[in-house]
């Protein structure tokens, strides 16, 4: 794999889905996109769902690590690979008015739609940054808590990754994140297929291999909080061997 022709390729899907109004991500594809159904198959409320912008929820996800994170009034959250803000959104609430919840993209319609989001329903403490996870736009040291959804995945670089989320959490900061990993081998055309990387298949690390990655990054007590199949058109030929987990480690 081209790292750079990757991330273009990447980038540039996640643009043309930014710019539609009816998007098909991976975890939807079909004539009808049921957002509030592909939403709570992924693990959120209805009440979650119903209080949100609603051009947020791209069905874009694969999981719903605000849910996990046990975010407290006053915190600050960073979401690596935000979109069009759900999960910022849905962040921002539980920190309050003396928190506040940044996300990360390097999409810029993805930018410009979350941040129009953020205006048009008067989120005040929330803030939407142009830039890549494996180079976040973050100071070091600044953030109680990482969360992200179905996003490392993507990244060509994972272990830069982890070590950037380690280089901007706080001592004592927590890593949070929903993604979609392996277990078992993956056929080789699926392997170097773009389409099959930009919806999030191709470039899913095994399950292991993704865990050592974060622990290589200096973090401690990681585990895996919960996982399931994923279960998706995208992933209906491979088996069982795509899953869903939510993964929970620690900046001591
Ligand atoms: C599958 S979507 C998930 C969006 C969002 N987390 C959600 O659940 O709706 C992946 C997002 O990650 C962004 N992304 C992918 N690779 C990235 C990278 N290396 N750095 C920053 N953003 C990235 C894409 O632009 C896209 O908005």
């Amino acid at each position: 794999m081209d790292e750079r022709k990757t991330k273009n390729f990447v980038k540039e899907t996640y643009s043309a889905i930014a710019q539609t109004e009816s998007s098909c991500g991976c975890s939807c594809c079909g004539d009808t996109v049921d957002f509030l159904a592909i939403g709570k198959k992924i693990g959120y409320s209805e009440n979650d769902l119903k209080n949100l912008p609603e051009a947020a929820n791209m069905g874009l996800g694969c999981g719903n690590p605000v849910a996990l994170a046990s975010l407290k009034e006053g915190e600050t959250v960073l979401d690596l690979g935000s979109g069009a803000g759900i999960d910022v959104f849905l962040a921002a609430k539980k920190v309050g008015s003396t928190g506040k919840a940044i996300g990360v993209d390097m999409t810029q319609a993805m930018v410009d739609r979350a941040k129009a989001n953020a205006v048009d329903y008067g989120y005040k403490n929330v803030e939407f940054r142009l830039g890549e996870i494996e180079k976040m736009p973050v100071d070091d040291d600044s953030v109680d808590a990482i969360i992200s959804n179905c996003v490392i995945n993507l990244s060509t670089n994972k272990d830069q990754v982890f070590k950037e989320a380690y280089r901007v959490l706080k001592n004592g900061g927590r890593l949070m994140v929903s993604d979609l990993v392996t277990e078992g081998e993956l056929p080789d055309e699926v392997r170097q297929s773009l389409d099959a990387w930009a919806c999030c298949i191709g470039g899913a690390l095994e399950k292991q291999k993704y865990l050592e990655s974060i622990r290589k990054a200096g973090f401690k007590d990681v585990k895996i909080a919960s996982e399931a199949i994923y279960d998706f058109d995208v992933a209906k030929e491979l088996d069982g061997k795509i899953k869903s987990i939510h993964v929970e480690a620690y900046k001591k």
